[in-house]
């Protein structure tokens, strides 16, 4: 199968990329940086969708970059990064002679508003109540093509846990260092995937020919895992203590209070759509992806 991804070259882009050449397919990258295997957006905005079987949008500025102070200009690049690309995309599909089968968009968990007691599943409600979820809303509305033969589908993922990137990568030092500890009182719900799961349902989803929607991509155990629990088994899988809890207040002095909302709160996700899709997790629970990430 011939890949198109978008925004591929980042931390999930890479686990997804290397997954799908190692099971025989080619993959193309559209980037704002050039090189080998490479389209840029304007090419693909001036000369159209190149031949593929699948597009996949992974592009998004990064939300919790720390260096970037949340003001409005941050905000409209969260959003843009991740609109503007996929409704390129999207447009791309729609104008094609040849449209791929299928059309795949990673969003966010950020679309269920967070609580300490509710579960969610794909069905449940969400998508306008803050900034997070308003976001998933556009952003999934901008990847709709009323009559297109391509499949649909969206993966509205957790916080992403891998080696070379993400949450983890930021965490890593603090921890090894014993100053590693639950955010706030450390008793938010904790929605989280393994990277190669993550990637693993992409695939999945690729490779499935009747499978559309939204899935939830988090991992079975998630909804019960708190961000004290993750702490605890993080701290665990390094042998170090995660005894130091960092207050909520230099939290939002960090991030901002909107966007601190991502991590003193969460949302208890169930997966309920992508295990009944037949998708089998590498990593269901937390201890051992914890251990495969740090081994
Ligand atoms: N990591 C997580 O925990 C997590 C959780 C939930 C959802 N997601 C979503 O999953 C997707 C992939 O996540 P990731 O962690 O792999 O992201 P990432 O590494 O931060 O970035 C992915 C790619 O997006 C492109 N990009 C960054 N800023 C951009 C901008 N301003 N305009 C256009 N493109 C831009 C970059 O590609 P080029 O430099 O090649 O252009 C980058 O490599 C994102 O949309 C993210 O929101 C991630």
């Amino acid at each position: 199968m011939r890949v198109l991804v978008g925004g591929g070259t980042g931390f999930v882009g890479r686990a997804l990329t290397q997954l799908l050449r190692i099971r025989g397919h080619e993959v193309t990258h559209v980037s704002r940086q050039g090189g080998k295997d490479r389209i840029s957006w304007e090419e693909l905005s001036r000369s159209g969708l190149p031949p593929c079987d699948a597009v996949v949008n992974l592009a998004g500025e990064n939300v919790l970059n720390p260096f970037r102070r949340w003001d409005d200009a941050f905000c409209r690049e969260i959003i843009s990064s991740r609109v503007e690309t996929t409704k390129t995309l999207a447009k791309a599909i729609a104008d094609a002679d040849q449209p791929p089968r299928a059309w795949i968009l990673i969003t966010g968990v950020g679309y269920y508003r967070p609580s300490p007691t509710a579960e969610y599943t794909e069905d449940s409600p969400g998508g306008d109540f803050d900034f997070f979820s308003r976001l998933v809303s556009s952003w999934e509305a901008a990847a709709l093509i009323p009559g297109s033969p391509a499949r649909g589908v969206v993966v509205r993922s957790g916080v992403v846990l891998g080696r070379d990137g993400g949450a983890i990568s930021r965490m890593l030092w603090p921890f090894w260092l014993g100053l590693g500890g639950p955010l706030g009182s450390g008793l938010q719900p904790f929605p989280w995937i393994h990277i190669r799961d993550l990637s693993g349902i992409v695939c999945y989803a690729l490779e499935s020919e009747c499978l559309q929607g939204v899935f939830n991509g988090v991992s079975p155990s998630s909804p019960a895992t708190s961000n004290g629990t993750f702490a605890q088994e993080l701290g665990a899988a390094l042998g170090r203590p995660a005894l130091l809890p960092v207050p909520a207040w230099a939290v939002r002095a960090v991030f901002g209070a909107e966007r601190a909302i991502m991590l003193l709160e969460g949302q208890r996700v169930v997966p309920k759509r992508t295990l009944e899709s037949g998708y089998h997790f590498i990593f269901p629970d937390l201890s051992a992806a914890l251990k495969d990430i740090v081994a």
